[in-house]
């Protein structure tokens, strides 16, 4: 499905972001691996067939743009880019610091904002019909007290994946979000860990509690990464703007 195409998938060390890249890998493609998280980064892109891992922190700039680099470099063109890294932070809705607040947009959205725009630049550049899929999020939707600052950071990225859709028509740049939830990772874990200090229940429990009402388990981290991979292809040619719900049935809307 994605033969010879070139790739980037950031937050790619982490759950969803693994599983998209050897997805892509196994259809055919090259895949750029691109983490803050260097060692594992590493490890993830050595167990791939046809991967490079190159190092972004996503929160600052001139990395996402060595990064972008890099790439090209390397492929000579890039095809399709997937914002997939993020981090969550969980705080009593009134107390969300400020840097808290910076730290969460910075990397959620600025840092998804620069890739994109930096990719698609490059596309336009050498006439590439690309996709861009932007990992968003149930919470982005419905929003959660505990998270606010991130929720919103992904309310943001789905508003932004509608503009870029139709700023990128013109040049034949498909732009999509995929909204999961309650997917197998460690990011899950971690929301599991600080609900449950907000709730006093073990965060066994509170994981065990996270799964799909329709489905009766979690999400696993393929079943995204197959969503994503259908958005990067010619067949989403028509899905374009879209928040597309990865999370068994659970957000209607
Ligand atoms: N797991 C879920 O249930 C769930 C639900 C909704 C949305 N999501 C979204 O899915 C995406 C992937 O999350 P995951 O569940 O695989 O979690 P994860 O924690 O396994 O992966 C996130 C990755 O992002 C990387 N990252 C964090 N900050 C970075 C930075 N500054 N620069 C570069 N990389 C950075 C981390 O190192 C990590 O590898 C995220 O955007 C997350 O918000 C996950």
């Amino acid at each position: 499905m994605h033969a010879g195409k070139a790739f980037l998938v950031t937050g790619a060390a982490g759950g969803i972001g693994k599983a998209t890249a050897l997805g892509l890998t196994r259809r055919g493609a090259h895949v750029a691996l691109a983490d803050i998280r260097v060692d594992a980064l590493r490890e993830a892109a050595a167990e791939l067939s046809d991967a490079i891992a190159v190092a972004v922190d996503l929160a600052d700039p001139h990395s996402i743009a060595a990064a972008v680099q890099s790439v090209e470099a390397r492929y000579g063109r890039i095809d399709g880019l997937v914002n997939c890294g993020a981090i969550v932070m969980h705080a009593d809705p009134l107390e969300v610091a400020w840097v808290d607040w910076e730290r969460q947009f910075r990397t959620n959205l600025f840092g998804a904002y620069e890739a994109s725009r930096l990719v698609a630049k490059a596309m336009i550049a050498k006439g590439v019909r690309g996709a861009i899929v932007n990992v968003a999020s149930e919470a982005g939707k419905k929003g959660h007290i505990d998270s606010l600052a991130y929720s919103a950071s992904k309310a943001a990225l789905i508003n932004m994946t509608r503009t870029l859709s139709a700023a990128l028509a013109p040049h034949d740049i498909n732009v999509n979000c995929v909204c999961p939830g309650g997917v197998t990772t460690d990011m899950l874990r971690e929301v599991a860990l600080a609900y449950g200090k907000l709730v006093q229940a073990p965060a066994e429990d509170v994981f065990n509690q996270l799964i799909s009402s329709q489905l009766q388990r979690r999400i696993e981290p393929d079943e995204v990464a197959r969503t994503i991979s259908f958005l990067l292809s010619d067949d989403a040619f028509i899905v374009r703007g879209q928040a597309l719900n990865a999370d068994g049935g659970d957000t209607p809307y």
